[in-house]
């Protein structure tokens, strides 16, 4: 609980704190990596770090913490905590790193702030840090007991059974534990962390939906190559995995985890996806006729073009296996190509939907939050509302707090 004289302190510097949170925060990781060099192998991400997006999700869920503090000074903003708890289990994060993280972070807060952080100053905002270290440091043990990880080795070998070409874009590989051990278990929706050496020597974690029956021994990821725009290079993971990973090969993978995973209601479910979007939903649609699952259940996917739809054919086998489910697809380019499909982008005009429907989105930010906004116009609640975000999330800090 945030004390009463902290909870002066914090309302009184949050928006000074919150408006040089960005720079605090590029100061932070600058000098946290030069100072503790093996966190950029094997750890953080080197793209995340290159576009900020690291920086301004870190910085996002600071104030987004504070300001819920401040609402209430019991509040464990739990969408919030649970996404990064999810993240950090996935990643092996150990408790004493967030000793590391804090003395560069207040190092930083320090600097850029200058004076205004006198000593009272300082120990309010190590009160919210502490609270929201201590929150995820406890949610992120009970993770890694739930799934019988020690953070200080979560990676396992797995091989590749089968590398299948889905789109001139995106590759599925088909893995099994390469010590044949039980696959560990899995929800549908999860992910699991990939770890590899890139061409300089440095290991890098990327994070792979499963878009196979979680329940199944064999686990299945499907990658989509980041090709090359404008001035952004290329993926380097994703190329990586296109280039030079095939049928023989050995992968390395965390445990899936994840917070945005299928309930178990009987009540309808709407699965709306774009691009490689579609990978949780059709681990999601695994599971359910896995399972024999009767409830009714629409999948709506946006695209390219039919040819740049990955794991179409696998959505119709689905969708006519189960007893209550139909699809709609909405193609930018080449529409005919698939009978049936709408020419443009996706449009839920018209789309009849009962009050206890629950919606998962996985897509880009800007298609998901077009998507929310005219599901929330139509009068789906907002908490039947769960998204995946492919990257750093930029928007839960704004939609939770
Ligand atoms: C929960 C979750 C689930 C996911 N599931 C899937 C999935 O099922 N399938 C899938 O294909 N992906 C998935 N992703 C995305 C995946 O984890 C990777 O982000 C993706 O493969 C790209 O990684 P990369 O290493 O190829 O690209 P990166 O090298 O990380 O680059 C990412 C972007 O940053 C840009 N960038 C990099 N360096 C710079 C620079 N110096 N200057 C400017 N821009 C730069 C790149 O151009 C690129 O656009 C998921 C992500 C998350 C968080
Ligand atoms: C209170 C302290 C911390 C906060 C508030 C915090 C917050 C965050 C947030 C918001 C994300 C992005 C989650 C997402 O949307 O994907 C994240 C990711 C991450 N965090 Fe933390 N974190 C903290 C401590 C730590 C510690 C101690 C470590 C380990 C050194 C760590 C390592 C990482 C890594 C490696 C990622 C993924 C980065 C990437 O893929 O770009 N974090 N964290």
């Amino acid at each position: 609980m945030l004390s009463p004289d902290s909870a002066a302190v914090v309302r009184a510097t949050l928006p000074a704190v919150g408006g040089a949170l960005d720079e605090i925060t590029a100061r932070f990781y600058g000098t946290m990596f030069a100072e503790q060099t093996e966190l950029l192998d094997g750890l953080f991400n080197r793209g995340n770090q290159a576009s900020g997006g690291q920086r301004r999700a870190l910085a996002g869920s600071i104030a987004a913490f504070a300001q819920a503090l401040l609402a209430d000074p019991e509040a464990r903003p739990d969408a919030l905590l649970s996404r990064i708890a999810h993240k950090h289990a996935a990643l092996g994060v150990t408790e004493d790193q967030y000793t590391i993280v804090h003395k560069y972070l207040f190092r930083a807060i320090a600097e850029v702030l200058g004076e205004a952080v006198t000593p009272q100053v300082a120990a309010a905002w190590d009160e919210v840090y502490w609270l929201m270290a201590g929150a995820l440091i406890a949610q992120e043990a009970r993770l890694y007991q739930e799934a019988q990880v020690d953070p200080r080795h979560p990676w396992r070998q797995w091989t590749v059974v089968e590398r299948r070409e889905e789109t001139p874009d995106v590759v599925s590989f088909l893995l099994r534990p390469a010590d044949e051990d039980p696959a560990p278990p899995a929800r549908a929706g999860q992910y699991v962390s990939v770890r590899m050496r890139m061409p300089d020597g440095i290991h890098q974690v990327r994070q792979y939906s499963l878009s196979g029956a979680p329940g199944d021994q064999l686990r299945r990821v499907t990658v989509k190559r980041v090709a090359s725009l404008s001035d952004a290079p290329e993926g380097e993971m994703s190329t990586q995995l296109h280039r030079t990973v095939g049928a023989g090969d050995e992968l390395t993978l965390s445990s899936p985890f994840g917070d945005v995973v299928l309930d178990e209601a009987d009540s309808p479910l709407l699965l709306i996806s774009a691009g490689i979007g579609c990978t949780p939903m059709v681990g999601m649609l695994e599971h359910l006729a896995a399972t024999g699952a009767t409830r009714p259940v629409t999948v709506l996917h946006a695209d390219r073009s039919p040819a740049d739809h990955a794991l179409l054919s696998d959505i119709h086998r689905l969708v006519s296996s189960l007893p209550a489910a139909r699809a709609e697809f909405w193609y930018e380019q080449n529409a005919a190509a698939e009978p049936g499909a709408h020419s443009g982008l996706m449009d839920l005009k018209g789309l009849n939907l009962s009050a206890d429907t629950g919606v998962y989105l996985c897509g880009s930010l800007p298609f998901m939050r077009t998507v929310r906004a005219q599901l929330i116009q139509s009068g789906v609640p907002a908490h039947h509302i769960r998204y995946e975000v492919f990257g750093p999330d930029l928007w839960l800090a704004h939609t939770e707090a």
